[in-house]
């Protein structure tokens, strides 16, 4: 071609990336690869292999192999016999493996870079200048956590042996994201990265012996489905940390449960992009081009739903077409390219099935017309307007290059649009009106906010979402909190079960029947079935008749608590003036309260005051720290702040212990709505009348009504309702293994939040175990929004 021409034309020439390392590394292995377990390649004989494909050419590039049973035991195994040395290295020790491997993955970053792209098809421009880079900054970030985990969490210590299990579109990333923490924190791990892109796993573990990492703290075991089922199902492990689709996170939750694994989920999103009338309409442009067509639009954070307010949408579609049609899709190791391979065919049939549906369901169709390759797997960058909120295409994730477009006329109208989807991963907002901006972050439900930005990930900032996308954190100090239990965890026994008094007496004590309701909406009211219990005092006397609630009962208390949002927005202050008051009325009723602690469990009189006071401390503590749960600034390397924001979870249930009738309500009760929950409270069958009897408290202390809720019954019936309830955002759970397991189980449907004890019992009058930070995290969850600075 002519200079000329080119002048012309002005196209981009082909700039292809050599790929000889990359194919040299794969004949050195002859193509076929082993398992990594205790810091050796294995290759059984009897090994079943896939081929890993690439997915630009279709052309096979080396054997995976199938993990068996017998592979994930000896992972496991080696795992836990590495578990207690590194979890007993110095911080600095550990920060020097994690050093080197940052080190070592910088030195050969192009070869990673290329692999990554050879097998997953993602344009090498991205792996060379957004994995790659990432995947390093994780490792060094993290050798700093390493070092400072005694400064800075001290309290708390390494998990165990964490199963890790991670997905096909940014594989390197999503390893790093996940075994960065997990060894920081002085965990081992057992990783198995996704059957279509094993290899940039293995050549890690190249990393990990040449950083000569102690045999055993990491693992990588390769397979599809079943063996990352049998990594989640594994009885030595004690963590599973998964990323991936919604529906396996599901069935982790559900298979998890009660086993006391602790468990992260990192799941699907359909992540709203906001374009007001007077956003910088040029940049708004190119942040959705990268929300979108980054990564094939592969991304759990995509932003795959545009919102452009009304007045601007015609333009603003005009632009996006424009703008589209200069997208370049093709060979990945191009370096010229924007847009590269789908990972599988079946991905790219569920694509194209998902635009097909969207077109009958009345979506509009653009895709640009550009060049697309003849072979390999591609689909070209798609725009779907005209979408309603009901169309299929509005809610399923696509996974792919799809963007659809909604308008909006008002902020109000686009928080409705932004929040009208199960998942709450991500979400762009584009004005120049930072205050407008800084207004609807915390509104939108999403775990990160990007204003005038997106797809900004760092090592320093939590990345997670919220409802059907999943809960932990990873990255930063919230991601540290995932590998890592309060140092008491291990001291907790098994809780004894407080049966409820056997009535010894015909005749009730008190002189007037009572007949204390349940509190719903700040109103007494009757059980709905017209049903009621005894309770009888621990000296076998009738106390009273209350209410046994059933599932309306819990649906009326769920419905009191969706009304009352004006406490979550409600100042710091404001809450912390109603619990000091809360406070003050229990105190002006201590005797009587200490009253009801002795006959409900037949305690001296001196336990039962202790108990009193012990509550009116901890209403004054929660008070204190209503304001105090500050948040951060993270400190990321680009030009802008991230305000890491505690936010409430919203809507919780919880569960009451046996123990300690009083403290245990009021503790829980107290660190949950201090943050700005609204709450469902189940007290135990000890508490249950003294629950009843303190709504009085509540009633008078400028509880506002709905705030908190109180429903008596068969305890774990009542959780198995709250558990089900698809509003209910976060449980809390003491009491029995079974209730436990069932609490689990039960929030997989709409993955809840989740807090259980697993049958164990804590001392509520110890401060150190019973109140604090742990509760504090429970009850709140970290909201990352990203705010560039300059013009
Ligand atoms: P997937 O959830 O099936 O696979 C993710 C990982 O989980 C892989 O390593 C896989 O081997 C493993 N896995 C599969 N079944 C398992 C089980 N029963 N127990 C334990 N591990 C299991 O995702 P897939 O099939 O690759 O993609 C399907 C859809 O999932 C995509 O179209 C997309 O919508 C979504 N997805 C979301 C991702 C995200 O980052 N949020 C990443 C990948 C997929």
């Amino acid at each position: 071609m002519s200079i000329m021409k080119i002048l012309e034309t002005m196209d981009y020439g082909i700039a292809p990336e050599s790929t000889d390392e990359a194919m040299n590394w794969l004949n050195d292995h002859n193509k076929k690869l082993g398992q990594f377990i205790n810091g050796e390649f294995i290759q059984n004989k009897k090994a079943k292999y896939f081929y890993t494909y690439n997915p630009a050419n279709g052309e096979k590039l080396a054997q995976i192999t199938q993990g068996t049973e017998k592979d994930v035991d000896m992972a496991v195994s080696a795992a836990n016999i590495a578990q207690d040395a590194w979890s007993k290295l110095s911080g600095f020790q550990r920060a020097k493996y994690l050093y080197s491997i940052a080190r070592l993955i910088q030195k050969h970053s192009r070869l990673f870079a290329v692999l990554e792209s050879l097998d997953n098809g993602k344009p090498i421009r991205e792996s060379r200048d957004v994995d790659i880079p990432l995947v390093i900054r994780h490792f060094y970030h993290h050798a700093g956590w390493a070092q400072l985990m005694e400064d800075k969490l001290s309290d708390y210590e390494a998990i165990g042996v964490a199963g890790q299990i991670i997905p096909w579109n940014f594989p390197l990333l999503m390893m790093a994201w996940k075994i960065a923490p997990a060894l920081a924190a002085g965990n081992c791990v057992v990783m198995k990265p996704a059957e279509y892109t094993s290899l940039t796993a293995l050549l890690f573990a190249e990393i990990c012996q040449q950083a000569g990492l102690p045999k055993g703290v990491v693992n990588i075991v390769t397979g599809d489905g079943k063996t990352g089922s049998l990594i989640v199902n594994h009885k030595d492990i004690n963590k599973i940390a998964f990323t991936g689709s919604t529906a396996v996170g599901r069935l982790i939750r559900e298979q998890t449960a009660g086993t006391g694994k602790k468990l992260t989920l990192e799941l699907g999103g359909k992540s709203a992009f906001i374009v007001f009338d007077d956003a910088d309409i040029d940049s708004a442009i190119e942040g959705l081009i990268d929300a979108i067509w980054f990564n094939q639009g592969q991304v759990c954070c995509a932003g795959s739903r545009l919102l452009v307010q009304e007045s601007i949408a015609d333009r603003f579609h005009e632009k996006l077409k424009a703008r589209m049609s200069k997208l370049r899709v093709g060979n990945p190791l191009d370096k010229s390219i924007d847009i590269g391979a789908i990972i599988d065919p079946s991905q790219k049939i569920r694509i194209a099935e998902l635009v097909k549906i969207g077109v009958e369901e009345g979506a509009e169709l653009f895709q640009p017309e550009i060049p697309m390759p003849k072979k390999g797997c591609f689909y070209p960058p798609t725009l779907l307007t005209e979408v309603d909120t009901a169309h299929h295409v509005a809610q399923e994730e696509i996974f792919g290059p799809v963007l659809i477009s909604m308008t909006f006329r008002t902020p109000g109208e686009a928080v409705a649009l932004a929040n009208n989807t199960r998942y709450g991963l991500a979400c762009s907002i584009w004005s120049e009106n930072i205050n407008l901006a800084m207004d609807m972050a915390p509104k939108v439900i999403a775990g990160v906010v990007w204003i005038n930005c997106t797809n900004q990930f760092d090592a320093a900032a939590g990345f997670g979402g919220k409802k059907e996308s999943g809960f932990g954190r990873e990255g930063g100090i919230e991601g540290m909190h995932a590998y890592l239990k309060p140092k008491y965890e291990k001291k907790l026994k098994a809780a004894k079960v407080q049966k409820p008094f056997e009535l010894k007496t015909k005749n009730s004590l008190a002189t007037v029947d009572r007949t204390p309701k349940f509190y719903v909406g700040g109103k007494q009211t009757r059980p709905d079935g017209g049903y009621s219990q005894a309770v009888v005092s621990a000296k076998g006397e009738l106390l009273a008749h209350i209410g046994k609630g059933n599932r309306k009962d819990i649906r009326n208390a769920v419905e009191a608590t969706t009304k009352a949002t004006g406490w979550t927005n409600a100042t710091a202050h404001n809450r912390a003036q109603v619990l000091y008051f809360i406070a003050e009325n229990l105190a002006l009723r201590a005797e009587e309260f200490a009253t009801h602690i002795q006959s409900l469990t037949g305690n001296s009189k001196k336990d039962a005051d202790k108990e009193v006071y012990a509550s009116i401390e901890r209403l004054f503590y929660y008070a204190a720290y209503a304001d105090k749960l500050d948040g951060a600034v993270h400190i990321v390397p680009v030009r802008g702040v991230v305000l890491a924001m505690p936010e409430a979870n919203g809507i919780m249930g919880i569960v009451c212990p046996d123990e300690s009738p009083l403290l245990g309500f009021v503790s829980l009760m107290a660190a949950s709505i201090s943050m700005g929950n609204r709450v469902v409270m189940i007290p135990s069958q000890t508490s249950a009348l003294m629950a009843l009897e303190f709504y009085q408290i509540l009633e008078t202390s400028d509880v506002p009504a709905g705030v908190v809720n109180i429903i008596t019954g068969n305890k774990n019936e009542l959780a198995q309702v709250l558990a089900d309830h698809y509003e209910v955002e976060s449980i809390w759970y003491f009491g029995d293994q079974t209730g436990s397991t069932m609490v689990e189980k039960a929030s997989a449907a709409s993955l809840k939040r989740t807090w259980v004890n697993n049958g164990k019992s804590r001392d509520w009058f110890d401060n150190k175990v019973s109140q604090g930070k742990e509760f504090l995290n429970q009850a709140t969850d970290v909201k990352n929004i990203w705010t560039p600075y300059g013009e």
